[in-house]
C-alpha cells in the first residue's frame, strides 16, 4: 500500500536518545522509527513528513479558555468529518497560531468595553506592527485567557483555528543498511514568550511526548528532487552541515559505505561545544580512521570568537578549491536564515580569490554548479 499525507503509515519509535551531553544548553535527539511492515521506500536525502499531536496540557488550557467540553461532537469545517472536540483540538488545530482573524472574533465577543476598546485599538491600521509582535508572543490559550469576559461559540470558533500542519525530518540512515529503519536528528525546540515556556509543537511530540515501541507516528516521505548521492560512486563530495543539517550526511555515508563507493568524502560540522554537542562523533571519527572520510569541525562557542563551517572551508581554501575542480558535488543543509546565505558568500569568495576569477565570472561559476546538479541545498 502506497502512504501520503492523505494516508500516512503509523511508525513506530524504537529508540530516542539525546545526543547532548551532560552540560549542554541544547536539546538534540536520536530518534529511530521502525517502519516494518510498510514497504516504504525511500533514498538518502530524502525526509519524512510527521503529522504531530498537540501536547494534552496546551489542549486543555484551550479548552478551559474556551469553556468547552473535551467530549463535544463537532464537524471539522475542512473535511466535514464529525469527531471530539479533543481530537479536533489535538490533531487538527494549530493551538499555537493567534491571527488577526482570532483577535477581531474576540474583539466582536468580549463583555467588558475596557477589553473591547484595547482589542479594537489593536486593530487600527497604524498598529499594524503592534499588533503583529502582540500575535507572535502569544499562543492560542493565553491570548483567550486575557480577556475573561469573551463569550465564545464553538461551532463560530471552529473555522478561525489555522491547521495543524506536517512538520519535515531529514532522513538520517540509508535503507541500504537499515531496511526497516528511518532514522532522524530533531533539534528540540525551547524558547520562552510572553512569560511562559513554550515547546515546538512536533518536536516536543517526536522528543517527549510520543510513546516508545508503540505504532502511532504518523508520517510519510517527502522524497528530494535531487538531494541526493551522485550516480557514479566515484564522484567526491563536500557535506557541509551544521547542527541538525548533518543527519543526512549519516545516511549518505551509510549508503557510500555499503556500495564500497571510491569517491572521497568530505564533512564540514559544527554546534555550540565539541565536548556536549558533536552528534554521532564515534562514527565521523570512525569514518576519519579508516580514511573514508575528511573532516572538518566548527564549534562556535569552544572560544572567546565564533567559529562557524564558512570559517573552517577558509582555512582550508585552496584543497576546498582541487575538489570543486575535480568535480565535487557540495551539498549544504541545516539553518536557512543565516548558515546557508553565509556559506554561499564564502563559496563566491573562495572561487574569487583560488580560481582567480572575477565576482562575474564566479557567479557564473556558481550558477553552472546548480544547473550541473554539484551545488544541491535543502535548508529550512
Ligand atoms: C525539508 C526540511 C527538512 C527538515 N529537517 C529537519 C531535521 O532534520 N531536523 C530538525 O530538527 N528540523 C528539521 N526541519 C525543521 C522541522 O520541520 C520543524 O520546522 C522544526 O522541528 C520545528 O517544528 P516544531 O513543530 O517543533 O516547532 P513549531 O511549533 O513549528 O515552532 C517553531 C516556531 O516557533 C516560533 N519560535 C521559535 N523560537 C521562538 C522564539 N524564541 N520566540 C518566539 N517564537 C519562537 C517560531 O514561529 C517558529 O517558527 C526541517 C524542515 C524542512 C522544511
Ligand atoms: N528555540 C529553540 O529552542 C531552538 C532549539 C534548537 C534549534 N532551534 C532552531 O532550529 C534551527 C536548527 O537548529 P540546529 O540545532 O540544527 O542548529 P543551528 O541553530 O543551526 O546551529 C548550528 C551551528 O551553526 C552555527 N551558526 C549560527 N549562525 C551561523 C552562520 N551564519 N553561519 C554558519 N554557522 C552558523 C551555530 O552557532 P551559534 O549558535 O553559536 O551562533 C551552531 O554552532 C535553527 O534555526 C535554530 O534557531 C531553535
Amino acid at each position: 500500500m502506497a502512504f501520503d499525507k492523505n494516508n500516512p503509515f503509523l511508525a513506530t519509535i524504537s529508540e530516542r536518545e539525546t545526543l547532548n551531553k551532560t552540560g549542554s544548553k541544547k536539546c538534540t535527539v536520536h530518534l529511530s522509527l521502525d517502519i516494518s511492515e510498510s514497504g516504504m521506500q525511500y533514498k538518502v536525502g530524502d525526509s519524512i513528513a510527521v503529522f504531530p499531536t498537540n501536547s494534552p496540557i496546551i489542549v486543555k488550557e484551550t479548552l478551559q479558555t474556551l469553556r468547552a467540553k473535551p467530549d463535544t461532537i463537532i464537524t471539522d469545517p475542512r473535511t466535514s468529518a464529525e469527531m471530539t472536540l479533543q481530537k479536533f483540538l489535538s490533531t487538527r488545530a494549530n493551538l499555537a497560531k493567534v491571527t488577526k482573524k482570532w483577535v477581531q472574533y474576540v474583539c466582536d465577543h468580549v463583555a467588558s468595553h475596557h477589553e473591547k476598546d484595547a482589542l479594537e485599538s489593536l486593530l487600527k491600521p497604524e498598529n499594524k506592527d503592534k499588533l503583529k509582535s502582540f500575535c507572535q508572543e502569544r499562543q492560542l490559550w493565553d491570548f483567550l485567557k486575557e480577556f475573561p469576559t469573551l463569550e465564545p461559540s464553538i461551532k463560530d470558533c471552529l473555522p478561525l483555528f489555522a491547521l495543524l500542519l506536517p512538520r519535515f525530518y531529514s532522513i538520517a540512515s540509508s535503507q541500504k543498511m537499515h531496511p526497516n529503519r528511518i532514522d532522524l536528528l530533531i533539534a528540540y525546540f525551547k524558547y520562552t514568550s510572553n512569560q511562559h515556556l513554550r515547546h515546538g509543537v512536533a518536536s516536543y511530540y517526536l522528543c517527549e511526548m510520543a510513546p516508545i515501541d508503540s505504532p502511532e507516528i504518523p508520517i510519510y516521505i517527502h522524497p528530494s528532487k535531487d538531494f541526493t548521492l551522485p550516480q557514479d560512486p566515484s564522484t567526491p563530495i563536500i557535506m557541509i552541515g551544521p547542527g541538525t543539517g548533518v543527519a543526512p550526511y549519516r545516511g549518505f555515508m551509510q549508503e557510500r559505505t555499503s556500495q564500497k563507493a571510491t569517491g572521497k568524502n568530505w564533512l564540514f560540522f559544527g554546534d555550540w561545544h565539541k565536548e556536549t554537542d558533536y552528534y554521532y562523533s564515534d562514527y565521523w571519527q570512525n569514518l576519519e580512521k579508516n580514511n573514508h572520510l575528511k573532516l572538518s569541525l566548527a564549534f562556535s562557542r569552544d572560544c572567546e570568537h565564533k567559529v562557524y563551517v564558512q570559517h573552517k572551508i577558509f582555512e582550508e581554501a585552496e584543497e576546498f578549491w582541487k575538489w570543486l575542480e575535480k568535480g565535487a558535488v557540495l551539498y549544504v543543509c541545516g539553518d536557512a536564515t543565516c548558515m546557508a546565505k553565509d556559506v554561499e558568500l564564502a563559496l563566491h569568495k573562495i572561487i574569487e580569490e583560488q580560481g582567480k576569477r572575477t565576482t562575474d565570472e564566479a557567479k557564473s561559476y556558481v550558477k553552472e554548479m546548480r544547473t550541473s546538479g554539484r551545488y544541491l541545498r535543502d535548508v529550512y
